[in-house]
């Protein structure tokens, strides 16, 4: 008997510990939120979402409606209730109350959120913050919420927590090149809707090179009709050689009409949109549309491999500038962003050290050399911009020859750029090539599609911290975020997009909005495991180790 009763007891400990290691588990799974928020505390228990289940706004403004309505549609469809949006003064029970609340203090982007047994308040003291709190509370429902299919047996609870929260960092970007290979309106909005579910603000778009201009500009249709094109693209590995090409034309760009799209959406989805348009470099396309902007006069075509390439705007012609202000005047119209990026990377200057208009330009100036050429190019754009109330961003070889006196750096050769232009005062974007270019691998190549090459797993875009330690604490003031870029060289379709890019922007979600005491790597994965089923929902085809 006395054995039984032995048994028995450590049968008890057993299933206590079970039970009890399950529900943390549950917890875990309940309370999976990425990027991780400041402080969050649960104290147990949950709030049930029912078909009475109200938004209420406490008074009646058009773009907290908005976001109220863009609650009230992400929780429709899989429930099947409609969550209508009501505003009322007083509190109610069984309401997901959405409030500005100058008292709730930090940085741009902060809330409160506050999930009771009764009924959930998110409170911030701005309408960003009120967007941010609803895409936690949606993090905090079950990934079937996230459904267009009516999920009707399902239990919509969410866990009562107390969560207080702001991001890191201000600028918390991601980049998508469209020049290499072109995608649809349909992926940059979907592109953008997973910006906005991981608190990330900005979406960068690389939007010309040498392989295709992909904006719609009515002074130069000629931007599409022969930029927007390539006779044919190459074959395999841009290094190996000889160079085997598909002999298929490839073309594609925006209308005006849908980036007028596209920037509303993502407004509503407190998205920054900033275009980049190249210059001096990288314009092989446009040179093939407007020969008499190159120092040669052409003939041109696009490119269709991919590299560095020696044929770039001519910086000793006049109508080189009337040309990029015309452009630009049709971009600002376009994108109301405060940055335009105007690239400024991997300009060879052999033509220009060829070209007597750009040698005169260098003489006229009393420039010493073609750097100090490029930075006469830089800042003189970067005047026309300022002049429209508008500021630049430029790849760190814009520091080259001299630095434009408002330019933000955007240091992608490491970080050496980036602390370079902190130390002089400049605001910077971090996106190292170490850590952030999401078109190296995430894995042993073996069985991968073709990549341009490298190695960058998760762990390590995990690891990364933007605010580099040689730094002085005001110095690390100039660094305004972070970006992961994705360059499309290798990438063809929206499906393989995805695939580079996540989940390794999720990683870096992180890295620009938890503080770096609250990172861990071993509790992200946790809570990726949870998150992953999310975007299985959310259709996105991420990499699976
Ligand atoms: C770059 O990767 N050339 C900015
Ligand atoms: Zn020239």
């Amino acid at each position: 008997m006395k054995n039984i009763g032995f048994l028995l007891s450590i049968w008890m400990l057993f299933v206590v510990s079970l039970t009890g290691c399950g529900k943390e588990q549950k917890a875990a799974r309940d309370l999976a939120v990425i990027p991780r928020p400041v402080k969050m505390e649960s104290p147990g228990g949950t709030f049930q979402l029912n078909k009475e289940t109200r938004i209420v706004l406490r008074e009646d403004e058009e773009e907290r409606k908005g976001v109220a309505n863009y609650l009230s549609q992400l929780l429709s469809s899989a429930t099947g209730y409609s969550f209508e949006v009501s505003v009322q003064d007083y509190a109610e029970e069984n309401t997901i109350c959405l409030e500005l609340d100058p008292a709730i203090t930090g940085a741009s982007g902060c809330y409160s959120l506050i999930v009771s047994d009764s009924g959930i308040t998110i409170s911030a003291p701005g309408v960003t913050g009120l967007f941010y709190g609803v895409q936690t509370l949606r993090q905090l429902l079950p990934p079937e919420i996230e459904s267009d299919v009516l999920f009707p047996d399902m239990d919509w609870t969410v866990p009562t927590v107390e969560i207080f929260d702001e991001p890191a960092f201000l600028y918390r970007g991601l980049h998508l090149d469209v020049s290499r290979h072109f995608f649809p309106v349909s992926f940059i909005k979907k592109y953008i809707d997973l910006l906005a579910l991981h608190k990330m603000n900005v979406f960068h778009w690389h939007l010309t090179d040498d392989q295709g201009w992909r904006l719609e500009i009515k002074k130069y249709p000629k931007l599409q009709e022969i930029a927007g094109q390539r006779e044919e693209t190459l074959v395999g590995h841009g290094l190996e050689e000889p160079f085997i090409y598909d002999g298929e034309p490839y073309d594609g760009y925006y209308t005006q009409e849908e980036v007028k799209e596209v920037v509303k959406y993502a407004e509503e989805r407190f998205v920054t949109v900033i275009p980049e348009i190249e210059m001096p470099g990288h314009a092989q396309a446009a040179l093939a549309a407007y020969p008499h902007l190159g120092c040669t006069g052409g003939p041109y075509r696009t490119a269709t491999r991919w590299g560095v390439f020696p044929e770039v705007f001519c910086s000793g012609k006049e109508e080189t500038f009337q040309f990029l202000e015309d452009v630009l005047l049709e971009v600002m119209e376009l994108f109301p962003s405060e940055y335009i990026h105007i690239g400024g990377d991997e300009c060879p200057k052999t033509r220009w050290e060829e070209c007597e208009l750009c040698q005169t330009r260098i003489a006229d100036e009393n420039l010493k050399n073609e750097q100090e050429l490029q930075s006469y190019f830089v800042h003189r754009i970067e005047a026309f911009l300022n002049r429209h109330g508008r500021n630049i961003i430029g790849w760190d070889e814009i520091m080259e020859g001299g630095l434009a006196s408002g330019a933000t750096v955007m240091s992608w050769q490491g970080e050496k750029g980036g602390i370079q232009a902190a130390k002089m005062g400049h605001n910077v974007i971090m996106t190292p090539v170490s850590h952030l270019y999401f078109d190296y691998y995430q894995t042993d190549p073996e069985g991968e599609p073709l990549a341009i090459g490298h190695f960058l797993p998760l762990e390590k875009v995990y690891s990364y911290h933007p605010v580099p330690d040689t730094l002085t604490t005001e110095e690390a003031k100039f660094i305004v975020g972070a970006q992961g870029n994705l360059w499309s060289e290798y990438i063809k379709t929206p499906e393989h997009a995805e695939y580079m890019a996540f989940p390794r922007v999720v990683a870096l979600a992180e890295i620009v909005w938890t503080p770096l005491e609250n990172k861990n790597y071993k509790d992200f994965l946790q809570r990726l495991d949870v998150h992953k089923r999310r975007l299985d929902v959310l259709g996105v085809n991420y990499f699976k180790d």
